[in-house]
């Protein structure tokens, strides 16, 4: 599909967002496991979390509207084919965490983009936890029981962290995990909240082993991944007054909020409350002050890995030099972003200069609409589509049915928004 986008008008009401990705993941693989029935609402729809929940049903775990009906820890059952993780690195990292731990073996499979993507750094912590693992194809399991290990990951990321974790809980002694980088902590959390004992000091995670998780009551917040590309269209066009509703508000997410505020956007977190223990507020999109540019480096990339792209577009209209450095990641994800945010970005007119871990951007310049691409990526089909609503005529965007992977429904939302 192409999508074809023109100038928004100024964004004025309420927007909804479909449920963390993130968070939607992990309540049905530990729902999963759990001891009973496990109440999940507001799941996400996109086409990421419904490959976790058919690898699920494969794994013999029934799950139908809001309900995982948990098998228990031991429970799982050998699927007959491989494993279909689709575009999903989540769905593929953190299920060979838990597969890796069972007495069966399984194969993951995945895309043409899945398949290139590094899952060396998931084989390595397992194999040395004694887990048969290698890679590729990912193939995990069999060869139980594991034993702890205190893991360093060399790269910030929440699912090498939490495919450690998944295998840690069904080890016979303590596993650790201490990270260059804290990252999001949303697997922490719900195993917390379902009684699995876990420590956790800064950037280090401690897991125990556990026999038994209680099922989860949940009701998953907004992703605020998908509420960034909102915020930055209606912090930038003038006159808009947008309010984002029951949005995860995880500080381990929140940088970005942080990072846009600091460019003269206001956005106000209001009706703070917690869901199972991840934080939810509603963002209130206010008239913008001055200007500035913008500034991430080093550990601050890993914190909002997700939302760079937008960040990129955010960048092309401050004024000065804004630098986005740190992020060699975002080589690896769905797509190369840094290539694909510079070609779509400087078709339309951008001052954009890839560097090996981000880009330089010089603004604020103008943006005409043009034919792009999205890589087959989500979130480069997204970011551009923000571009567009900020350009003078009209942009086209290839593959942009990709947007599916985490916002079903985005286009029509766009259009119907702006
Ligand atoms: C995710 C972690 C991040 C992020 C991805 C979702 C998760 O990946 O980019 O969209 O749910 O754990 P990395 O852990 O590879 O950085």
């Amino acid at each position: 599909m192409i999508a074809t986008v023109r100038r928004a008008r100024r964004l004025d009401g309420d927007i909804s967002v479909p449920g963390d990705k993130s968070i939607s993941h992990r309540a049905l693989i530990l729902g999963s496991i759990a001891d009973g029935e496990s109440r999940v609402r507001g799941l996400s729809t996109g086409a990421d979390v419904r490959s976790t929940a058919g690898c699920m049903r494969a794994l013999g775990v029934e799950i139908d509207d809001s309900v995982v009906r948990g098998v228990g820890m031991r429970g799982l059952r050998a699927s007959a084919d491989a494993l279909d993780c689709g575009n999903s690195g989540t769905t593929m990292r953190l299920l060979a965490g838990l597969l890796s731990a069972q007495k069966f073996a399984s194969e993951l499979r995945g895309d043409e983009s899945l398949t290139t993507r590094p899952m060396d750094r998931v084989v390595a912590p397992l194999r040395e936890m004694g887990a048969r693992a290698s890679w590729p194809p990912l193939e995990v399991g069999g060869h139980v029981p594991l034993h702890g290990i205190e893991y360093r990951p060399s790269v910030p990321s929440a699912q090498v962290k939490s495919a450690v974790l998944l295998a840690g809980l069904f080890a016979v002694s303590p596993t650790v995990v201490l990270e260059p980088v804290a990252t999001r902590n949303h697997t922490e959390l719900m195993l917390a909240a379902m009684g699995a004992d876990v420590k956790v000091e800064g950037r280090l995670v401690e897991i125990r082993p556990a026999d038994r998780l209680s099922p989860l009551d949940i009701e998953i917040p907004g992703d605020l991944s998908g509420a960034t590309f909102w915020l930055v269209v209606s912090g930038l066009v003038h006159g808009s007054h947008a309010r984002i509703r029951d949005v995860g508000i995880n500080p381990t997410r929140t940088a970005v909020v942080d990072l846009i505020r600091s460019c003269g956007l206001a956005i106000a977190v209001n009706s703070v409350r917690s869901e199972s223990g991840e934080p939810v507020g509603d963002l209130e999109v206010g008239p913008a002050s001055a200007l500035r540019p913008l500034s991430v480096s080093g550990g601050m990339a890993a914190e909002m890995i997700d939302e760079l792209p937008v960040l990129a577009v955010l960048a092309s209209q401050l004024p000065g030099t804004s630098r986005i450095s740190g992020a060699a990641e975002l080589r690896v994800k769905e797509s190369d972003r840094i290539a694909a945010m510079a070609e779509g970005l400087a078709a339309m007119g951008a001052d954009i200069t890839a560097l090996d871990d981000g880009w330089v951007i010089n603004g604020p310049r103008p943006l005409e609409g043009a034919r792009v691409h999205s890589h087959r990526d989500h979130r480069v089909a997204m970011a551009l589509a923000v571009a567009g609503l900020l350009a003078d005529g009209t942009t086209e965007i290839e593959d942009a049915d990709c947007v599916e992977i985490s916002y079903p429904g985005f286009f029509d939302q766009l259009e119907s928004l702006c």
